[in-house]
């Protein structure tokens, strides 16, 4: 395949829609959680429309699985607009992001997932395209080569990424509206567990809910995920009904434990304390040893542990804390003035 048709995503034609996008809200009403985001894209939607006018560009960042596609789908029903869909990585050359922009229509979104992975070349293309809606093209080499400017219609480029400092500040100035998406609270999750359930036809009472809610990790992509696993299991041993008693009988199968934990979790907080006397240790030692990417356990697993201050981030290293012994029922051997280093020396 082309490596502009990669790029490119488009909305999805006809067939089954897979049961993670149906359970995505349409519409902001719909939208569970992260109030204070719904307000401000509220305000952002009805002022554009009165104008008439494209929205500006939106930067959603935070850890992944809380909803920064979802509400850049939900952005573009709002706006009544069509949406391209792509990732940093899958835009290799100048040409290939061209060919996205020359593709778009007044008012379009551009949503671009893991923004912070566009290459340098692409990001300069980007720039001026974002600022004055033009297309800086070099036509031609050596001294033949001359330069065009196309003109653009005016878009709107929502990207998302987990990693927040690795964007360049040029490329993170470029967007007017940058929202950081936080964990769902237990009870919010309770409720998107509650609605996913409705929209999935399962029968769920509320302890059954809670009970998922509260294994979810503050992460809607992992409460449904886990919803769904439990269903299978409520399908074919409990007819079909989610009260807490068969919630809790498929996670504990699942090896999810009482605070969502799932096994590389543990792994993680487990290679800290037993191999490393606690830490600090490298992320890339930790990686090493339980065979993980560095990335991944950065992205996927570090968030939630230190959202619920397991682990520490000091400038030597990750530390596992006093409530991560607790947690996992080992002798703590630290000092305490080892924690809560991570707001001072976050890196
Ligand atoms: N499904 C996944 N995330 C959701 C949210 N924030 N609100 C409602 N349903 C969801």
């Amino acid at each position: 395949m082309e490596s502009q048709e990669r790029a490119i995503s488009g909305e999805r034609q006809g067939g089954e829609v897979p049961v993670e996008l149906s359970l995505r809200p349409q519409r902001l009403a719909e939208y569970i959680g992260q109030a204070r985001i719904k307000e401000n894209l509220s305000i952002l939607i009805e002022a554009a429309r009165q104008r008439g006018e494209p929205l500006d560009h939106v930067l959603l960042y935070g850890p992944p699985g809380l909803g920064k596609t979802t509400l850049a789908m939900i952005l573009a029903k709002e706006m009544d607009v069509s949406i391209k869909t792509t990732a940093g990585p899958a835009i290799e050359r100048a040409g290939d992001l061209a060919a996205l922009l020359t593709n778009l229509r007044q008012g379009d979104i551009l949503f671009i997932d893991e923004v912070h992975r566009l290459g340098r070349a692409v990001e300069e293309i980007l720039y001026p395209a974002m600022e004055d809606f033009v297309l800086d093209l070099i036509i031609g080499k050596g001294p033949a080569a001359r330069s065009v400017r196309l003109k653009l219609p005016r878009f709107t480029v929502i990207g998302a990424t987990t990693r927040l400092a690795m964007m360049t500040s040029p490329l993170r100035d470029r967007f007017g509206i940058v929202h950081r998406l936080e964990f769902y609270d237990a009870e919010t999750l309770q409720d998107i567990v509650t609605r996913s359930a409705a929209v999935m036809n399962v029968e769920i009472d509320e302890e059954g809910a809670r009970e998922i809610a509260r294994r979810g990790r503050g992460t809607p992509r992992i409460a449904n995920r886990l919803l769904r696993r439990v269903r299978d299991y409520a399908q074919v041993r409990a007819a079909g009904h989610i009260n807490r008693d068969v919630a809790c009988e498929a996670l504990v199968l699942l090896d999810i434990d009482e605070l969502g934990l799932d096994e590389i979790d543990r792994r993680v907080l487990e290679t800290i304390i037993t191999k490393f006397s606690g830490g600090p240790v490298g992320l890339e030692t930790i990686a090493a040893s339980i065979s993980e990417e560095a990335d991944t356990i950065m992205d996927v697993y570090e968030p939630y542990l230190l959202q619920l201050g397991f682990l520490d981030r000091t400038p030597r290293g990750r530390t596992a804390t006093r409530r991560a012994y607790q947690h996992l029922g080992l002798a703590y051997s630290g000092s305490d003035d080892s924690n809560n280093q991570s707001s001072l020396f976050d890196l």
